[in-house]
Order: C-alpha cells, then sequence, then structure tokens
C-alpha cells in the first residue's frame, strides 16, 4: 500500500514536470504503459497465492484509476495553458494605441480645400458658397446655356426628379455660385467658391461622379485676360511652389469670351489640364443685373480632386473616396 501511495506521488510530480502534450504522454507511458511497474505489477498477479489475489486486484485497478486520473487532469490543466496562451496572442492589444494616441485627421480633399482657400484669401478673396441642389437657371440659363444649347450635353448632368423635367439637378459645376453671388452682391467682386459637384461619370481611376471643384470670380473694372492669367499663376506657385509652371490653351466655354483651358506642369514635364477660365460673358453680366458697360471680370474653375492626385502622384482617384485609413494615414 505504501509503495501504492509512492507511486502515486511520483505520478503527481511527473504529470506536473510535463510543460506539453508529448511530455505528459512520454510521463503517462511511464507509469501506465507496458513497461511500467503497474503493468508488471498486474502481469504478476498470477504468483500471489489465490487468497490474496482478487483484494490486490481490485487494489491495482483503483490505483491504476487515480493515476490515470492525475495524467488526465494534467492534461486538462495543459490544454487550459494553451488556450489561454492563444487568447492572450489574438487578444486586440488596445493598450498599444491608446499609449500612442493615433489622432484623425482631415481628409486630404479638405486638406486640399483648406488649403486653396487660404492661398486666395491671402490674394485678397472671400469664400462663397451655394447649394448643392440646384435649378435650370443658376446652372445653366443664366451662364448663357439655354435649353438648346448644344453645351448642356458636354455636363453629364444627374438631373432630380422634381418640377418640369430637367429644371431641377445636382450642379454639375461650381460655376452657379458665379451667379448667386453676382444677383446678391455689387460689384467689385472677389470670391471662391469651393464645392461638391456631380456628374453621371463612372468612377474610374481619372474619374468620380461626385467630386469637388473651387470656383474663382473676379468683377471689377478694367479687368483683363492678363489679370486671369497672372492670378492663375500666382495661385499656382502659392500652391505647388514656384518650380510649378501654368499656361492657358483657347477653349470654348457659353459663360466666358474669350475661354481658355489651363494646364499645370507635372514634374515631368508633361501637362495637366487642370480646369476651364475665361473673361465673364457679358449675357451672364446682363443676366446677373450688372452692366457690361461697366464691369468686367474673369471666372476659373477648377477640380480639386484632380488637384489633390496630382500633388501626391495618386495612381487611382478612386483612393480618395474608398477611405481606407491606411492610406488616409499617410497625409
Ligand atoms: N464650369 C466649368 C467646368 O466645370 C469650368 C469653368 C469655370 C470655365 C469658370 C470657365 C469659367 O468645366
Amino acid at each position: 500500500m505504501s509503495d501504492y501511495q509512492k507511486l502515486l506521488d511520483e505520478a503527481k510530480n511527473a504529470a506536473t514536470e510535463a510543460q506539453s502534450t508529448e511530455e505528459l504522454s512520454s510521463a503517462r507511458a511511464d507509469f501506465l504503459g507496458k513497461k511500467s511497474s503497474l503493468t508488471d505489477a498486474k502481469k504478476n498477479l498470477g504468483l500471489l497465492p489465490e487468497s490474496d489475489r482478487a483484494s490486490a486486484g481490485k487494489e491495482l485497478n483503483e490505483i491504476r484509476k487515480l493515476v490515470e486520473e492525475v495524467f488526465e487532469d494534467r492534461a486538462k490543466s495543459l490544454q487550459n495553458e494553451a488556450w489561454n496562451l492563444q487568447f492572450e496572442n489574438e487578444r486586440l492589444d488596445l493598450s498599444e494605441r491608446f499609449e500612442s494616441l493615433r489622432r484623425g485627421h482631415l481628409h486630404l480633399i479638405t486638406q486640399a480645400r483648406d488649403h486653396l482657400e487660404d492661398v486666395f484669401v491671402g490674394m485678397g478673396f472671400t469664400v462663397a458658397e451655394g447649394p448643392e441642389v440646384e435649378t435650370a437657371w443658376y446652372n445653366f440659363e443664366a451662364l448663357n446655356i439655354p435649353d438648346w444649347h448644344p453645351a448642356r450635353g458636354n455636363f453629364d448632368t444627374i438631373f432630380v426628379n422634381l418640377g418640369d423635367p430637367e429644371e431641377v439637378m445636382l450642379r454639375s459645376h461650381t460655376s452657379p455660385v458665379q451667379v448667386r453671388t453676382m444677383e446678391k452682391h455689387k460689384p467689385p467682386i472677389y470670391v471662391v467658391a469651393p464645392g461638391r459637384t456631380f456628374r453621371t461619370d463612372s468612377a474610374d481611376a481619372t474619374h468620380l461622379p461626385a467630386f469637388n471643384q473651387i470656383e474663382g470670380l473676379v468683377i471689377d473694372k478694367g479687368i483683363t485676360m492678363g489679370d486671369l492669367a497672372g492670378t492663375i499663376d500666382s495661385f499656382v506657385q502659392a500652391f505647388f511652389g514656384s518650380e510649378v509652371k501654368s499656361r492657358l490653351r483657347p477653349s470654348y466655354f457659353p459663360f466666358t469670351e474669350p475661354s481658355a483651358e489651363f494646364d499645370i506642369s507635372r514634374p515631368d514635364g508633361s501637362w495637366l489640364e487642370l480646369g476651364g477660365c475665361g473673361m465673364v460673358h457679358p449675357n451672364v453680366l446682363s443676366n446677373c443685373g450688372i452692366d457690361p458697360e461697366e464691369w468686367q471680370g474673369f471666372a476659373f474653375g477648377f477640380g480639386i480632386d484632380r488637384l489633390v492626385a496630382m500633388r501626391y502622384q495618386l495612381d487611382d482617384i478612386r483612393e480618395l473616396v474608398v477611405n481606407d485609413a491606411r492610406f488616409l494615414r499617410q497625409f
């Protein structure tokens, strides 16, 4: 009996010492396997006098059961330790984030918009705003684009099902803010109007159906195309740095005459088309209650998203709306 007690204690020690299931099963074999003393004892039962055999066998079974339990218990606790370790490893370590608290920041587009506003405010402009849902008057007619005008086709307009057909729409450019500003304010006018604009374009590497533009409008006395070119040049240098050049190319817009498109130089020497501009058409001035004999001005409008894509050399403009934090965090 004391031998058995000793065996049980030894089994307990061996089980506790085992640090893995492999170690545990080899320890188990030492105590319960074919070559163990318990198995030998069982084989040797036959050597006992017959009267003792039954009780010795019973005792042997009991001790064997106890030893088995020792190993089962240890197996369970090893399994628990393994699970705990796994949970520990897989747990999100939030403390790390709190330690170096990572602050969010403004979206790239918002940063660019703020920067643009700052640059223009520095040049003496104020910031104007207009609604994203517009009527045909503001988006087209007042801008010298009557409903028969083919230029309407250039603006892939998203119409809103309100009022007469094609009467209400998501603004397809920020130019309606020109009209709203001139209707409300007497010249001289120096405003920029950043905002969201919408067209039926499907999203691809260079297009977004909802994008951002910034409009500029200057109405004063004796304003010329030279003032326009100079304004665009100063803005481009203030925004991108002095190494970036700008150029105007003749173009056509119903609301400006003459009209131009303006490009900025890329580091590789190629040109990126940024937007349109020109001298405000006399009809537009009249439509807004301003006497074209007395006042002149220029207007320009360009895409903020494109500008951002160029500045940060994004291959795909859609990055700006996917809002993957890993992408946004870089800026
Ligand atoms: N609204 C024009 C566009 O979206 C750009 C523009 C603005 C052109 C102002 C001339 C003057 O294409």
